[in-house]
């Protein structure tokens, strides 16, 4: 963990690029929308707002969808998408990110939005919520707003519990609260990790599995400082890259209700296990299965001996 002045550091360091304002009129930008993964994500306990909350550590990879934002004379908010499999009106993430600016501070202006997509929907990998926090980011730049970090932090809350984290644009950090609350992990600004990714081809809803861990775990407090001490040790044997203590470490709540809803989720555990890979676990609340590699060369030949799935879509990626 780092203290606030380091975060903050932090922070202003990896977000100046696109708080700065340029001296011309822009009147298009193209942005690159990552996805992440939660190599740890301990569910702590039900809030009453029907929230829970969360101890998790975040690693944004390099799995991007490419968002182009352009600016209109007129209050229109359009969404075109090469993806069948987003809504494109007001229950798209990064509508609402261009909603809530207009709002409060450009009532006139709109803006077009196209999103080509890459990271599938409903997978586990923060693919809306990454796109509504490039959209936050974009419009400030676009539409000159001059909008402070926290204050971007702050809005991306408003929409999404996994929104904060993308607008650090940070490779690691830590997740509390709802997931919202950010502390970039300085110690992993260097380490480079491979994956493979195993994504059935589902959607699965992020609500339901929360309720299943209700359902099994709703008298269950699991003790938060277990949890710190677990991604301290996770922490430094990423750093270290030390396989045998990150397969140790790695860990995720929601697998098992998402197993029980979706039994032939197990399956691919068994199937990256018969192929040699031992750090597997699952991202978010699934379907996507992530596995550890020792370098890009084993992350594609293991990927190779995946391919030909119809109900698995494979990749290799890393850290970014
Ligand atoms: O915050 P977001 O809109 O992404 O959350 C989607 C849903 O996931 C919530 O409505 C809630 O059912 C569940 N959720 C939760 N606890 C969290 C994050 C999400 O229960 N920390």
């Amino acid at each position: 963990m780092i203290g606030l002045s380091g975060r903050n550091n932090y922070f202003a360091y990896a977000i100046s690029a696109l708080t700065q304002q340029p001296e011309f009129e822009v009147a298009q930008i193209t942005l690159k929308s990552y996805a992440k993964l939660n190599l740890y994500l301990a569910v702590i306990n039900k809030r009453r707002d029907n929230y829970h909350n969360l101890f998790t550590l975040f690693e944004r990879i390099s799995l991007y969808d490419t968002i182009t934002l352009k600016s209109r004379g007129d209050p229109g908010i359009n969404i075109i998408s090469d993806s069948k499999d987003i809504p494109l009106d007001r229950s798209n993430l990064a509508f609402k990110s261009a909603e809530l600016l207009q709002k409060r501070f450009c009532p006139g202006k709109g803006v077009d939005i196209k999103i080509i997509k890459r990271i599938p929907v409903g997978g586990g990998m923060g693919g809306g919520s990454s796109n509504a926090a490039t959209v936050l980011l974009g419009l400030n730049k676009l539409w000159k707003l001059k909008l402070s970090a926290p204050k971007l932090v702050h809005f991306a809350g408003e929409i999404g519990s996994d929104v904060p984290f993308f607008i650090y644009r940070c490779p690691f950090a830590i997740g509390t609260g709802r997931g919202e609350k950010i502390k970039p992990l300085n110690s992993l600004k260097k380490t480079v990790i491979w994956h493979i990714l195993a994504i059935r081809r589902i959607n699965v809803p992020t609500p339901l599995i929360f309720r299943e861990w209700d359902k099994h775990n709703f008298l269950a407090k699991s003790a938060l400082t277990t949890h710190k001490r677990n991604v301290k040790i996770l922490t430094s044997a990423l750093r270290n890259k030390d396989l045998v203590s990150i397969k140790k470490a790695l860990f995720n709540s929601l697998e098992q209700p998402a197993v029980k809803i979706y039994p032939d989720l197990a399956g691919i555990r068994r199937r990256l296990e018969g192929l040699g890979l031992e750090c597997i676990m699952m991202s978010g609340s699934g379907p996507t299965f992530f596995a550890l590699a020792s370098s890009h060369d084993n992350a594609v030949s293991v990927s190779r001996q995946l391919q030909n799935k119809k109900l698995w879509e494979i990749h290799v990626v890393k850290t970014t």
